[in-house]
């Protein structure tokens, strides 16, 4: 379908530690989109239906264990994959809503002993820019308090606490467009916060050239 309109998609990322609420959030913003006639789609990664994906949910579900440097390098690629379809629904004037992204891959992986920013950032670099990236803040204690993490890798309290530390380190980054959202607040609230912040990225995209990340 043509891009009638001149304006490409906006590419808006929503970050957090597990439990933050970004999956709902994700599905709330969509549904408000398409609502008032927006062209806008889904994507999450990891994305798991490719063969990239199904290594990576093997790994995440504890069914294989993979070196951790391969598992990062995974992340990175099932990434990369996308590529092509994330540029051209964007300049097809779509906006993307992303659960999870390159800031997920650095920041798991570097709360790991051993590992550095720098080293986890490379593989991602040149990847689609966002235009925006939410930040749900929820502290490790909030997070506790929704219920027990489930059995998957990583779903511990310790390891979220480095992961958020990562996080914050990420979100020092000013060549980036970072908001950080209260997600202790009621599903709507945040909800609308969330939407105004993307709505207005998505009329000051423009027809702006889509940059690469971290480049
Ligand atoms: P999910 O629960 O949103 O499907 O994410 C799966 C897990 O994978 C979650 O604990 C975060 C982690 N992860 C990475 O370690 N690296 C990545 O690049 C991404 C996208 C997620």
């Amino acid at each position: 379908r043509v891009n009638m309109s001149g304006r490409r998609g906006a590419l808006i990322v929503l970050e957090g530690v597990d439990r933050a609420g970004k999956t709902t959030q994700c599905r709330k913003l969509l549904d408000a989109l398409q609502r008032e006639g927006h062209r806008a789609e889904l994507l999450r990664f990891p994305d798991r239906g490719t063969a990239i994906g199904q290594l990576i949910n093997s790994y995440l579900e504890k069914k294989s264990n993979l070196e951790d440097h391969t598992v990062h390098l995974l992340f990175a690629a099932n990434r990369w994959e996308r590529v092509p379809l994330i540029k051209e629904k964007l300049q097809q004037g779509i906006t993307l809503i992303v659960d999870r992204y390159a800031f997920s891959g650095v920041a798991f992986t570097s709360a790991k002993p051993e590992f550095t920013l720098t080293w986890c950032k490379q593989p991602d670099v040149g990847i689609p820019k966002p235009d925006l990236i939410l930040f749900l803040q929820l502290s490790p204690s909030d997070a506790m308090k929704r219920g027990d993490f489930g059995n998957e890798r990583y779903e511990n309290r310790h390891f979220q606490e480095q992961v958020l530390r990562q996080f914050n380190e990420l979100m020092q980054d000013e060549n980036l467009n970072w908001k950080v959202m209260d997600a202790s607040q009621c599903i709507d609230d945040l909800h609308q916060e969330i939407k105004s912040h993307t709505e207005k990225v998505m009329e000051q995209v423009g027809d702006n050239p889509i940059r690469d990340l971290w480049r």
